[in-house]
């Protein structure tokens, strides 16, 4: 099933007919076979059936809140975050086998007991199985960047992805994205600072948070010169005015 990305209608507020963003390429990458072991063992243990909607008290066995990551690719990240901080639920979202793979041996391994993985595309999670307003924070690390211009189409974070993604985050809650993609960034910055729901923490781009670890891939860009940049939006909260959650 392909769900459209909501939310792209024209200026005036009609709805133009809606495309859906395939944001990903469904490679068969080869499954090492202990990833393979993962995905065949662990998945019932640690997966989450795509579901309408997601109860999260059912899915954690506990009320926290909870983040949710888009695309963690190898699942490095997710699990260094969650291993750091064990109050928090985390719900990895991927298309790729081998990574979902590579997530659940981490989350074994490292017993991680509040790491749940759900392989479907994060369009459709978003549109129908998350609850407005329940999540404490939403990571997108590295979106696949899409450079050529025939492709921007392609690129997740659209306004009306972004628009889905702020209606799930609860008033208090964070969108963080980082990207070395410079264009992207600029496309992301101007994106995020359009959406009604969502308000900058920073002027434009922010530090990079204590939470979120240097990847090997990150440090290597870094070394050759590539910025990363780090875009970290909120949901305010009206009984907070003036209060930060950071
Ligand atoms: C460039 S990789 C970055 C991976 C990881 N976050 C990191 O920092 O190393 C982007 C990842 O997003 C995943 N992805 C892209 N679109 C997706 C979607 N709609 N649903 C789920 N995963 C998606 C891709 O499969 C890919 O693994």
């Amino acid at each position: 099933m392909q769900v459209t990305a909501p939310g792209n209608g024209d200026a005036q507020g009609t709805r133009a007919p809606q495309r859906p963003i395939r944001s990903f390429v469904l490679r068969q990458g080869r499954m090492s076979p202990a990833q393979q072991r993962a995905c065949d063992e662990l998945l019932p243990r640690y997966g989450v059936d795509p579901a309408t909607p997601l109860d999260f008290e059912r899915i954690y066995g506990r009320r926290a809140p909870v983040v949710l990551e888009i695309g963690f690719g190898m699942g490095e990240t997710t699990a260094a975050i969650a291993a750091a901080q064990p109050d928090i639920d985390f719900l990895g979202v991927e298309m790729h086998l081998p990574g979902v793979g590579a997530l659940l041996r981490r989350i074994d391994e490292q017993g991680l007991a509040n790491v749940r993985v759900l392989r479907h595309d994060a369009v459709e999670v978003v549109a129908t199985m998350i609850v407005p307003a329940t999540l404490a924070g939403i990571h997108v690390f590295f979106p696949d960047p899409w450079p050529k211009k025939r492709h921007h189409k392609r690129r997740l974070l659209q306004p009306g992805f972004v628009h889905e993604l702020a209606l799930r985050v609860a008033p208090g809650g964070y969108l963080h994205v980082a990207t070395d993609w410079e264009d992207y960034a600029q496309e992301i910055l101007a994106t995020l600072s359009a959406e009604p729901l969502l308000e900058n923490t920073a002027l434009d781009y922010a530090p990079r948070p204590a939470y979120r670890p240097l990847t090997k891939f990150e440090a290597r860009g870094l070394r050759l010169g590539h910025r990363v940049r780090d875009l970290i939006f909120r949901r305010p909260n009206p009984e907070k005015q003036g209060r930060t959650t950071f």
